[in-house]
């Protein structure tokens, strides 16, 4: 290295001399340094002036590019965050509250092939891919193989898959980290790791616990799953006056414990409350069970649509079955935006005069949505530490307060935040408690955020927010962690610690 550098002259010079080329390294100086940060962000609140950003960002192409990345950054004092879509709640992929903290983004918006193999029902999928790229692929190789994840398009498989990951297909297939069958990592030490390399213990921890805390990944083999050629789906509904908080207190019982096949979901924003079906099968079985199960939704035959498992996905995206597949492959997604979310467990039905009080907060001008997916099925079968995410059995459903806005300034922003805080707040009797329970890509800082004892994680204060997200599985993160990177390279506001050795 040569004498005089800064620690991020280092860096770059010791990437160049590893083999990285320099096009593919940006500083605050270069002039598209904001164009590539902006690229995959998703939430303008980490873009202010306050916020600390990126010393360079790596847009690597290769996994050497990742590989010196980690070398690199370890040699000389720059922490490396991993971003594959950008989606992260509170920006931890691309942006530091520690105006100290030095650190370079590793763009893996490079990494983005996806191979299908439908004779295994396999893929292979890079995690600077988007879900929809991986719906597209896998839908063009076959029309009765199909992926588990979540329903945003533009979300990365990379953060998605580490942190669990569900949408429509849940109730019957699990989280799509219950379908990664394998996984290449570049570990601590800046070696490029597989499953059979990197030992169950570590493969365990990054389906689900955050892959931030452990290496970073580059691909994910993923096991496909069966849907017939044909799915149902619906949107109905129903306003206050149409029963909408005694149909909504009914859901919380009877949608968890609908056949897997079917998964029937709620959005409120205002009036009047969403109710959106997939079903995989036709329309005649799924009103054999909506009568059965719950009558007083009034499900009819106009109502449904009878279309293809991939059109469905295009079809919660963007709220019309009809819209061109070639969507799901636009990476650049919806208008910038604030955005502050939280998330619950529901564990017991919320009682209705608490749905009848939820309608003021939700018809106050700053309101946001409250999106409520049922778990059961499958998700209740697999044991809550088969993976990090333990929300298993006893769950009935995930309640997300999620907020956005696009005006600039502090007026706006108190305004969301304490109507995303407050009705949390209003909620905790309500909810899963002794911890009250989130999901971590919901990921919520106002859990609580790391502190450092000897320049390590503190494993004590990590627990606060850590067992909300984790329960049990925590402290097996951090013995993960421990093994993994016992120098606590890997880390950031809501990172797993290290096991203190004396534990
Ligand atoms: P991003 O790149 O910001 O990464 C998130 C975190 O993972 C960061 O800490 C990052 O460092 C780390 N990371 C990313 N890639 C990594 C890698 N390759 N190796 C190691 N660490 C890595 N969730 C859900 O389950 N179901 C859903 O339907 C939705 N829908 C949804 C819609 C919208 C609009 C948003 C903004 C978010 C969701 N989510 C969701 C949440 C989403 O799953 C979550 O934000 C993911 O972490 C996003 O992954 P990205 O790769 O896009 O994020």
């Amino acid at each position: 290295v040569a004498s005089g550098l800064n620690a991020t002259d280092s860096f770059l010079v010791c990437l160049i001399g590893a083999g990285v080329p320099p096009r593919l390294l940006q500083t605050p100086a270069s002039p598209s340094y904001s164009a590539t940060l902006l690229s995959s962000l998703r939430n303008l609140r980490y873009v202010t002036s306050d916020i600390q950003r990126p010393v360079a960002i790596v847009a690597a192409t290769e996994p050497a590019h990742a590989q010196a990345a980690v070398r690199c950054g370890r040699r000389h004092g720059v922490r490396v965050r991993a971003r594959s879509g950008g989606h992260d709640y509170e920006g931890l992929s691309y942006a530091s509250l520690d105006p100290r903290e030095r650190f370079a983004v590793l763009d893996l918006a490079a990494f983005r092939d996806v191979r299908v193999d439908s004779a295994r029902a396999e893929a292979w999928a890079g995690s600077g891919a988007t879900l929809g790229e991986v719906y597209y692929a896998v839908a063009a190789a076959s029309r009765v193989l199909a992926f588990p994840a979540g329903i945003c398009p533009t979300v990365g498989v990379g953060g998605h898959l580490s942190g669990g990951g569900f949408g429509t297909l849940m109730r019957r297939y699990g989280l799509a980290a219950d379908n990664v069958i394998d996984a290449v990592l570049v570990d601590a030490d800046g070696r490029l790791l597989n499953r059979t390399t990197m030992g169950e213990d570590l493969f365990w921890a990054i389906r689900g616990g955050g892959g931030e805390s452990f290496g970073v990944i580059l691909s994910w083999k993923l096991r496909l799953v069966r849907v017939p050629e044909t799915v149902t789906v619906f949107t109905v509904r129903r306003s206050i006056n149409q029963s909408a908080s005694q149909l909504i207190t009914k859901w919380q019982a009877i949608a968890p414990a609908l056949p897997s096949d079917l998964i029937l979901r709620v959005a409120v924003r205002s009036q009047p409350a969403r109710f959106e079906a997939l079903f995989l099968g036709r329309c005649s079985r799924l009103l054999e069970h909506m009568r059965a199960h719950f009558p007083d939704l009034g499900v009819t035959q106009s109502d449904c649509e009878e279309i293809s498992w991939i059109q469905s996905t295009v079809y919660f995206a963007f709220y019309s079955s009809s819209k061109p597949l070639e969507l799901l492959l636009d990476r650049s997604g919806e208008t910038p935006r604030y955005v502050k979310a939280k998330s619950d467990y529901v564990q017991e039905p919320i009682p209705r005069h608490v749905w009848e009080r939820t309608w003021s907060w939700l018809e106050k001008p700053e309101a946001g949505l409250l999106i409520l997916d049922p778990y059961g099925g499958r998700m209740g079968s697999i044991s809550p530490s088969a993976t990090p995410f333990p929300h298993r059995k006893g769950n009935l459903y995930n309640l997300q307060y999620y907020s956005y806005w696009f005006e600039n300034g502090t007026a706006a922003l108190e305004k969301r935040m304490s109507w995303v805080r407050g009705l949390y707040e209003e909620m905790e009797p309500y909810v899963s408690k002794n911890p009250r329970t989130g999901y971590v890509n919901y990921r919520d800082l106002d859990l609580g955020t790391n502190e450092l004892e000897d320049n390590v994680t503190s494993y004590a204060r990590a627990r606060i927010w850590g067992e909300k997200y984790f329960k049990g599985n925590f402290e097996r993160l951090a013995a993960v962690k421990a093994m993994a990177d016992p120098d606590d390279f890997f880390r950031n506001e809501q990172s797993i610690p290290p096991l203190p050795a004396a534990k």
